[in-house]
């Protein structure tokens, strides 16, 4: 099957240009050229841009006894609509994925449940030891809770983190950390954002870095901060990698833009984990995302049922999907963030950290994972429109400027003009190379 996008304003090699791709047999043949060649289809990207699929090293599928709040189908329906090609799916599932059988299990659910983008697959195991099987068995990456015990088992000691990136560096995996360290962290009973915040301090994600680290330089292993939220957190990253530390940081739509003083903390639909940070945090993550220090864009889609997020024990997290993008293209509008950063950050850094093969770019060779973006749209979030089962969010009401239009996976349409095209198109993508 051959087409060509024809015309668009194609992010290619750091730069726009105006320019054609031809596809054949899901890759890449080239770009440029605008000629026809015979049976091709044309897609008229005139107007649009043409980007490399997004991918998001950070989003929870959920599925299994936790359907109720997204599934495998409907979780990757709203990633498309999102302009994601590629999403790599965090292990808190239930069961978590803290076993081989788990891993391998859960592989077999998204592949028969049938998937609209790649889904890759994070296992946080119950050992250290077990890392190595994991990684044969498909893992994508490991990630460390350290403020949470998952079935007895905990990372939130120095030890414990260390023994585990070890094991990571040995088998050639990055591990990815949620780094709140619970000695920082007072229990929450709360209902509302601004008693959540209080219950995870600025503090407990600056010792969990610390501690991150001291790990990374020991063991040499490959460390990825999950959502970056405080300035402190991000100096201590920064002088780690000009030490030549192994290490980097992603940003999150809701920590770059959303502040404390600016939400209603009476509200719980903003409780997040790591929370919401003060207007001075902000402008340092975008100021590293802006300076490449954070390199990797990340949606934390975490979606619940709007019933429990409305109840007394709210859960963390809001769907992310169908809004990150357009948030941080209101950034590049602003003038505060460049497009290219936005671009990279959510494909090429991605793929390149996370060895995600011959995908990120356009380029030839590279997969036809490509997002169509139309800058001219004017929208307001709505969440009773999202495909996520999550019916709300934290941009509830925002009006952004330019939408995604139309989302190819290995050259076929998946997602055009707010429909869902059938049938899923998306593979499980396993690797066992480390990123550089
Ligand atoms: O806000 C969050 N939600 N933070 C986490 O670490 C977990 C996530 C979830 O799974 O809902
Ligand atoms: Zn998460």
């Amino acid at each position: 099957m051959s087409i060509r996008i024809a015309n668009g304003r194609v992010y290619y090699k750091g730069q726009f240009i105006e320019s054609t791709v031809h596809i054949d047999n899901g890759l890449i043949t080239s770009i440029g050229r605008e000629f026809e060649k015979d049976h091709e289809e044309t897609f008229d990207a005139r107007g649009y841009l043409v980007l490399p699929g997004l991918i998001d090293v950070h989003s929870h599928l959920r599925d299994g006894a936790l359907s109720y709040k997204e599934d495998f189908r409907s979780g990757t329906q709203s990633a498309i609509a999102g302009g994601f090609t590629t999403v790599l799916d965090m292990p808190n599932s239930v069961p978590p994925v803290n076993s081989v059988k788990r891993l391998v299990d859960r592989i077999k659910v998204a592949e028969d449940r049938g998937i609209f983008c790649d889904v890759g697959f994070y296992a946080t195991p119950s050992a250290p030891e077990i890392v190595e099987g994991l990684v044969h068995a498909g893992a994508i990456g490991i990630k460390a809770y350290m403020a949470k015990t998952i079935e007895g088992t905990s990372y939130s000691t120095f030890d414990e983190i260390s023994s585990l990136i070890n094991a990571c560096a040995s088998s050639e995996i990055i591990c990815s950390v949620h780094a709140e360290d619970p000695q920082h962290l007072t229990e929450f009973n709360g209902m509302t954002a601004k008693e959540h915040w209080s219950a995870h301090p600025p503090r407990a994600e600056i010792e969990a870095i610390k501690k991150i680290i001291h790990a990374a330089i020991s063991s040499k292993g490959a460390v990825h901060v999950a959502h970056i939220s405080t300035s402190q957190g991000l100096e201590l990253v920064e002088r780690a990698k000009a030490l030549g530390v192994n290490i980097t940081c992603e940003g999150t739509p809701h920590h770059s833009m959303l502040t404390t003083e600016r939400i209603d903390g009476n509200e719980n639909r903003y409780i997040v984990e790591p929370p919401i940070r003060s207007q001075s945090d902000t402008v340092s993550i975008r100021r590293g995302i802006k300076s490449g220090l954070i390199s990797i864009l990340a949606t934390d889609h975490a979606p619940h049922s709007i019933e429990e997020k409305g109840g007394v024990h709210p859960p963390p997290g809001f769907p992310g999907f169908e809004t990150a993008f357009a948030v941080f293209m209101k950034m590049v509008y602003e003038g505060d963030l460049s497009l290219e950063t936005v671009v990279t950050g959510f494909s090429e850094a991605p793929s390149m950290r996370f060895g995600l093969g011959k995908t990120g770019k356009i380029e030839e060779g590279y997969e036809a994972n490509i997002t169509i973006f139309d800058p001219r749209k004017d929208w307001t979030v709505r969440s009773e429109d999202f495909l996520s089962k999550a019916k709300y969010s934290p941009f509830e009401g925002f009006r952004f400027k330019g939408k995604v239009y139309a989302t190819f996976i290995r050259g076929r349409l998946g997602y055009l003009d707010e429909n869902i095209l059938d049938p899923p198109l998306g593979r499980v993508i396993k690797r066992n190379k480390i990123g550089v």
